[in-house]
């Protein structure tokens, strides 16, 4: 039981004996939730404001901390006062020092783990890219947050289902088969994959501008793909084969997988019965020739579903997507890690989905986040200025690669260290802000080994267990956690003690940053303990403790790392 759960159940305790007859006494849950951590460290580590109380009990709030202080029997966990309306407690340092190394080393990957989304499922979809288009840094951050949400979501017992909900339908797709047979040819497409095909899409653009004949041939050549037609599918499906081995490599570097691929073709079969749907509980008008879902009431726009031409556009296929989710995996969430663009988008499909009355809806989640520049400069396709990601993981890489050839020429393993660096430079990088802000990308902020990077806390990590290697060199006795009372330590139990409920609030924010945040805080923590303190000297049992600190330290920056997708060398 972490330290806050504690204090909640003992306090709630001291309340019920200290006022046997009363009724509507608050559980130890919402106590757990009015704790707060005072302003500053004299007034106790931890303050339970009585007011709340003050109604049931008919007693002004200082009057009510004054008697729990006095009924207080808990000193060994810690010692309370009152102080105007507020029951502040100060932990009892060895104690706290004592059970919390306990609790992460008994627990050890699994501290922080849990069991609460035991039975539910939650499906995110998330990297979702398109076909016939680079990965480019643009899609980093959903890549990210999804797969660190996914695995934050598992590490709490959900059963999660990732879903690549490829960008795989669409008129384009027509035009760049036409471009393919008017100019391509198979070994150039095979050998330059996607920047081949991005190169023919770029020519389709410039020849249509002259002969707009070729409009309606890409036309022809999507409604062969709409048809079935065996060449047109052949080909279509070649392209979307060369896209996914290109991001298959972006993928393995990054440690990402998914358990489907089903992206927006695959519901063009499924859409006919939605429609349908939507027409019988009345929800399709018609404007201007096509059928949407008026959406006025809720002061959006209203939702396109059908074209004139009766074609069906992204809406309408994410609206399938959502039902045949629910049908198909009974999900408790539905996770979109989607940039804020689309945030309209989502709010007009979940809209719909209500109205259609699906209570479901309520639990599909749109995950925004900000956009990404690069060095300062906006990226934009159109204007041809864009970064791909696999050159920017391979740079990374290399930097991280000469970083480590000067600071530790001796290491053996230099490649993986290098890779492993240098992606988490960039992962790092991406999720340490708050995701609804907008980041940019540096290469000296990503790789500085002292700021507030991957490097630096993948380093403190690294410095734990060499000296836990050096430590192993000898035997140690029992620690004797009472040495463990100064404020370095303590400021470094606590944030450690504090881990598990960061995990759960990363979860319910959908916010890894905070993860990041934490596992920066613990590193910082922890460099600061070991300039103060010589862990391996003096007393054996006091070293014992640090040591065990140490420990626990490695471990939770560990699993930190691991929840956000970044990898902990043991030796840097
Ligand atoms: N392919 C889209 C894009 O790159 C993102 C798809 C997001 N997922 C969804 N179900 N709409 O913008």
């Amino acid at each position: 039981m972490d330290m806050l759960t504690r204090i909640a159940t003992l306090t709630a305790e001291t309340i019920a004996n200290t006022w046997p007859d009363a009724q509507g006494l608050p559980a130890a849950e919402e106590l757990r939730g009015l704790l707060a951590v005072p302003p500053n460290p004299e007034m106790g580590d931890y303050a339970f404001p009585c007011f709340r109380l003050a109604k049931t009990l008919r007693m002004g709030p200082p009057m009510i901390a004054q008697k729990l202080a006095a009924a207080w029997p808990h000193a060994e966990v810690a010692r309370a006062e009152a102080l105007s309306g507020y029951l502040n407690f100060f932990l009892n340092r060895a104690n706290f020092a004592r059970e919390t190394l306990e609790a992460v080393l008994a627990a050890g990957e699994r501290y922080g783990a849990g069991d609460e989304g035991a039975g539910k499922t939650v499906c995110l979809d998330y990297s979702s890219i398109n076909i016939a288009k680079r990965f480019h840094i643009g899609h980093l951050s959903t890549t990210m947050i999804g797969h660190s949400l996914r695995r934050i979501y598992e590490f709490l017992g959900y059963k999660t289902v990732g879903i690549n909900h490829l960008g795989d339908w669409g008129t384009q797709f027509g035009k760049m088969i036409c471009a393919y047979k008017l100019w391509g040819t198979k070994e150039e497409v095979e050998a330059g994959g996607v920047d081949a095909l991005e190169a023919l899409y770029v020519r389709f653009h410039r020849e249509a501008e002259q002969d707009p004949t070729l409009e309606d041939q890409g036309r022809a050549w999507f409604k062969r793909i709409e048809d079935g037609d065996p060449e047109a599918l052949e080909i279509f499906n070649w392209f979307k084969a060369l896209t996914l081995k290109d991001a298959a490599r972006v993928y393995d570097l990054l440690g990402v997988s998914f358990d489907s691929y089903a992206g927006e073709s695959f519901y063009i079969d499924k859409m006919e019965p939605v429609i349908q749907e939507l027409r019988d509980k009345g929800l399709l008008t018609q404007s201007e020739g096509a059928w949407v879902v008026d959406l006025s009431e809720d002061n959006m726009p209203p939702c396109l579903i059908l074209k004139k031409d009766g074609a069906t556009i992204y809406a309408t296929r994410d609206i399938t997507a959502a039902i045949y989710r629910q049908n198909t995996y009974h999900f408790d969430k539905c996770l979109y890690v989607v940039a804020y663009q689309q945030d309209l988008h989502f709010r007009q499909v979940f809209r719909v989905l209500e109205k259609m009355g699906y209570d479901w809806a309520k639990d599909c989640v749109h995950v925004s986040f900000g956009m990404i520049s690069f060095e300062g400069q906006a990226l934009s396709t159109r204007k041809g200025n864009t970064v791909h990601l696999d050159d920017l993981l391979r740079e990374a890489v290399d930097k991280a690669r000469a970083i480590i050839e000067e600071k530790s020429p001796n290491l053996e393993n230099k490649d993986e260290v290098a890779r492993q660096v240098g992606i988490g430079a960039v992962v790092y990088a991406d999720l340490s802000n708050n995701r609804i802000k907008d980041i940019d990308f540096s290469w000296s902020r990503a790789l500085n080994f002292d700021g507030e990077t991957g490097p630096y806390v993948q380093y403190t990590h690294a410095r734990c267990c060499s000296l836990l290697r050096k430590a192993a060199e000898q035997s140690w006795p029992e620690p004797d956690f009472s040495t463990l009372t100064d404020d370095e330590s303590q400021a470094l139990l606590r944030l450690i003690g504090r881990f598990p409920d960061v995990i759960r609030e990363a979860a319910a924010r959908y916010e890894p940053s905070l993860i990041t945040r934490a596992v920066t805080d613990i590193a910082q923590a922890y460099n600061k303990f070991y300039y103060e303190h010589r862990i391996l000297d003096g007393e054996p049992a006091a070293a014992s403790a640090r040591i065990a600190l140490t420990d626990a330290t490695r471990s939770v920056i560990r699993t930190g790392l691991r929840l956000i997708g970044i990898e902990a060398p043991e030796r840097m």
